[in-house]
């Protein structure tokens, strides 16, 4: 079945939720204690935190559909990650994802291109992106829309701090 992508709206805080619990515990789900692990993700991709990112007029988010299911997103917004740099108006990639058996069929670029388009619409605006520092295949990926290491950063999960990088396309 051919996958098609969609602009998140509003009603889609469950879609949404149940997405991005699913995909980050399947990525990330062994990196951190289970208890930091569910505070983490009730916190940040329950269905409340999911609806006010979706209420956020600087908020765009798309969804990955096989039929009727949610496969994949990718969540975009006002940039939050700290750079000296950043400046108000810049967005921030902030998710991406796509199901495990659905990645490497082109479904992550073909989420990127529509979000590069909406960015650079109607005037090109400045891209953050955060990348766990071992993230090599995602780095890559990035990579290629002309992203490229601005910084670093600490993302906390629970008792455990990544090295993020901070990627910028400027
Ligand atoms: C990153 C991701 C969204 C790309 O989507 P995709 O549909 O697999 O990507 P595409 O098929 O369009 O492109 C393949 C490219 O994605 C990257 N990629 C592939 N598998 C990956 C993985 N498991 N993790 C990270 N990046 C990956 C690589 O750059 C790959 O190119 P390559 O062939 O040169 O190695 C997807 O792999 C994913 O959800 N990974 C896990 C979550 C993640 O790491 N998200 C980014 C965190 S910010």
């Amino acid at each position: 079945m051919p996958l098609s992508i969609r602009r998140a709206t509003l009603a889609d805080a469950e879609a949404l939720s149940a997405i991005a619990i699913a995909t980050y515990t399947e990525t990330w789900g062994d990196s951190y204690p289970p208890q930091d692990l569910h505070d983490f993700l009730q916190a940040h991709y329950s269905t409340v935190p999911q609806q006010q990112e979706l209420a956020d007029p600087r908020s765009a988010i798309w969804l990955l559909h096989e039929g009727d299911a949610v496969v994949g997103y990718l969540a975009a917004g006002a940039n939050t990650l700290p750079h000296a740099d950043a400046a108000e108006g810049d967005i921030e990639l902030k998710r991406l994802y796509v199901s495990a058996r659905h990645q490497g069929s082109g479904h992550g670029a073909r989420l990127m291109d529509t979000f590069m388009a909406w960015l650079d619409h109607p005037q090109r605006r400045r891209l953050w992106v955060g990348v766990w520092e071992d993230n090599l295949g995602a780095q890559r990926f990035y990579a290629r829309y002309g992203c490229r290491k601005a910084g670093e950063y600490d993302f906390i999960v629970g008792a455990s701090r990544d090295r993020e990088f901070i990627l910028c396309r400027p």
